[in-house]
């Protein structure tokens, strides 16, 4: 809201004085709400600055304006605080879990493609951290009016599989593929491999096994499609525990049908060279070329990215096209990008990318390091969030599934928290401390609110404004005054960090509040204007820890 009158005073004054670019902005020190510096215009309009605030000042009239000031080359104002926090408080009690949403005139669509793991592998750290931003961007473009897909582009075709075939097929065994699927793929895979390196023929055998597999050979689709249930039976327990679901779930694969037309496509617009066999798309000397087809035909990740690009312009008649994935997948996406390009596609594709998760500085590694599976990285989080619980609240209900809710909730939080292109620091006992920057303090600052209002009955009429000139609240009702606009900003950046750390903002205020003021005083009035301003806080908190896909609790 605040925004919104800064950008009527920068309209106003921008036409008042004939000049283009009025600076109005919110000082990061005092105790103003609003300042604009006045040198630039001063010189524009040869005064010195007193005198363009005096001529402004007293043209500056807005509901929500008390008075303003001159000070040191600015002109400060003061927001009317009584009247702001009525209009702040009424607009949330009245929308609750709406408010900050956006309705669009014109629906736009958006295609966002994350999580996306690989079958017959282990559900990668990468793919938690693309999962978990991904559903965050995914729910935030939702709530502000867009209609989205969510797109699950399963790994599930290329070579490898003709290498987990043969591999099966020499040494597999289905009792224990059964017992321990994704450890034991794993295990032919390797296996596979340190035969390769000895009998050369090997390679030879798993193309020519996937070439079959591409032609719909009915065995070897059976085996494939086995692989298939077995892995995604493992992801479903992750996906269970973020809560996140997909509207498709159509891997690579599913292009396996759909590639034809477009190497014919690329063909017919002339994008294609032949390059010592192989098939190629030349990007210039910026970047290296797109490998459309391998000398044996086979084809290849950004073939299968390019059917999926299009057939999603087609199908979801959607413009704008989001990934999800790691930054080293950079330069495959740059290529991706530049080959829709050419082929005169008006389809944006944007590589949302983000760091890596470290521990102890190192890259966090399912491989040899502390953890073999990531799930066993989340159930450790969950037993140490039980264990806190049972510390703090011995007579919790349902203590098992609040565990599940702060464990998990303490990893996406860490996660989120940062900007998301940065490594990460993964270190659980740290990120499921109850204080710090923490996915449980915010859990908790929520469960704190919960107490004092479950215990009573508030009405939104009766509120007592003057409380509000006071710096301590009006400090919690701008904040919740900017979380409209704040969406809006991390929707641009894709930033799910900028909710992050406006909530932690939030709640810390609220803490700050709750240690300075009694709450439930004798005063019925103001008794009552404390319940609806804590209401409020709750639903900005609660709202903004759903957007990034935290559980919300009402005890812990
Ligand atoms: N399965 C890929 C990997 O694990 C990620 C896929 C990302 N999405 C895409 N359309 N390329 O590296």
């Amino acid at each position: 809201m605040i925004d919104q009158i800064m950008q009527t005073i920068k309209q106003q004054l921008e036409q008042q004085l004939q000049f283009e670019n009025v600076i109005v902005e919110r000082p990061k020190r005092g105790f103003s709400d609003i300042a604009i510096p006045l040198f630039n215009l001063a010189k524009h309009q040869q005064k010195n600055p007193k005198e363009v605030y005096d001529k402004i000042a007293e043209t500056l009239t807005h509901p929500f304006i008390s008075k303003t000031e001159f000070a040191s080359g600015f002109l400060n104002i003061y927001l009317n605080r009584k009247l702001f926090s009525q209009v702040v408080l009424k607009t949330i009690r009245t929308e609750k879990e709406h408010y900050g949403d956006q309705k669009l005139t014109e629906p736009q669509k958006i295609a966002l493609d994350y999580s996306s793991p690989n079958i017959a592998k282990s559900f990668g750290i990468g793919h938690l951290r693309s999962t978990v931003i991904g559903h965050s961007i995914n729910l935030l473009h939702q709530k502000l009016g867009y209609q989205t897909i969510s797109i699950n582009h399963l790994g599930d075709w290329g070579t490898q599989f003709g290498k987990m075939i043969v591999a099966y097929e020499k040494w597999g065994d289905e009792a224990k593929l059964l017992a321990s699927p994704i450890e034991e793929m794993q295990a032919l895979y390797v296996h596979f491999h340190d035969e390769a390196a000895k009998n050369p023929d090997l390679d030879q055998e798993a193309r020519d096994v996937f070439k079959a597999l591409e032609n719909n050979d009915e065995k070897y689709i059976k085996l494939w499609q086995w692989f298939k249930e077995e892995s995604l039976k493992e992801f479903d327990r992750m996906y269970t525990l973020l809560n996140v679901t997909f509207d498709s779930n159509d891997g690579e694969s599913f292009y396996n049908d759909k590639m034809d037309a477009v190497v014919d496509e690329l063909d017919k617009k002339g994008l294609l060279k032949e390059d010592e066999g192989a098939t190629i798309v030349d990007l210039g000397d910026e970047m290296p070329p797109a490998l459309i087809k391998r000398s044996d035909g086979a084809t290849l990740y950004i073939t299968r990215d390019l059917a999926a690009a299009i057939y999603r312009y087609r199908t979801y008649h959607t413009k704008e096209i989001l990934y999800v994935v790691g930054n080293e997948q950079q330069l495959h996406f740059k290529q991706l990008k530049k080959v829709i390009e050419l082929l005169g596609y008006d389809i944006e594709i944007k590589h949302i990318n983000f760091g890596l998760l470290l521990t102890d500085g190192k890259k966090m590694s399912t491989r040899g390091g502390k953890f073999k599976r990531l799930e066993d990285v989340v159930d450790q989080a969950i037993e140490l969030a039980a264990k806190a619980i049972k510390d703090k609240n011995p007579n919790l209900e349902n203590q098992h599934d609040t565990a599940t809710k702060v464990g998990v909730g303490a990893i996406v939080y860490n996660d989120l928290k940062n900007e998301r292109h940065l490594d990460v620091d993964f270190n659980l006992e740290n990120m499921l401390k109850f204080e710090g920057q923490t996915g449980p303090y915010l859990q908790y600052s929520s469960v704190r609110m919960e107490s004092i209002l479950k215990e009573h009955t508030f009405d939104d009429s009766t509120i007592v404004d003057h409380l509000f000139q006071n710096d301590h609240y009006f400090e919690i009702i701008k904040l919740l005054a900017e979380f409209p606009s704040l969406l809006l900003r991390a929707k641009e950046q894709y930033a799910p960090s900028i909710i992050a750390k406006y909530l932690m903002s939030l709640a810390q205020s609220f803490n700050r509040f709750y240690a300075r003021e009694r709450i439930l005083v004798e005063d019925k009035t103001i008794l009552n204007t404390h319940l609806v301003f804590i209401a409020s806080i709750q639903t900005v908190l609660n709202e903004g820890m759903r957007l990034l896909g935290m559980a919300i609790l009402k005890e812990m």
